[in-house]
């Protein structure tokens, strides 16, 4: 079910999102759920709280594959990038942002199975973006020059 994408504003975007205990029936359907919201919205990432529930879980779709991380942990980060983002919770503006070029986080899939990726470019960029939204950071308050994306 494809659920309303929460926009800038909103508090809950502002939360520390908790840490998944259960991983259960009602975190796979919130899983499938932002799975269509994604795909619909033909973003590169969601974060649990962009549709309104805390907790820390993101989805990140990009061309490395599609991947669910919950309770996902940076293990380091390297080096520099400077590209654009957007995002789902802040329509029609886009801005310049500084991240890491590459990362490497640890997190469980929706089954509670430990796993870690090694991510960089834009797949490290996403993933940033993502786990930012978990400690209620928007690209906004970091972005250098944000703009109406035209
Ligand atoms: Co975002």
């Amino acid at each position: 079910m494809v659920r309303e994408i929460v926009q800038i504003g909103d508090e809950v975007l502002r939360k520390q999102c908790e840490p998944v205990t259960r991983f259960d029936g009602e975190l796979a359907t919130l899983l499938d759920d932002m799975k269509e919201t994604l795909k619909k919205a033909e973003g590169a990432g969601l974060a649990a709280p962009q549709v309104g529930v805390p907790i820390r879980a993101v989805l990140v779709d990009v061309p490395e594959g599609f991947f669910e991380f919950i309770n996902p942990v940076f293990v380091w980060q390297k080096g520099e990038q400077v590209g654009t983002e957007g995002c789902l919770s802040v329509r029609g503006k886009c801005g310049r942002v500084r991240r890491p070029n590459k990362v490497k986080i640890v997190y469980r899939d929706r089954y509670g199975d430990r796993y870690s990726v090694v991510a960089h470019g834009w797949f490290a960029r996403a993933i940033c973006h993502e786990l930012d939204h978990l400690d209620g950071k928007l690209y906004t308050d970091i972005a250098e020059d944000l703009r109406n994306d035209d």
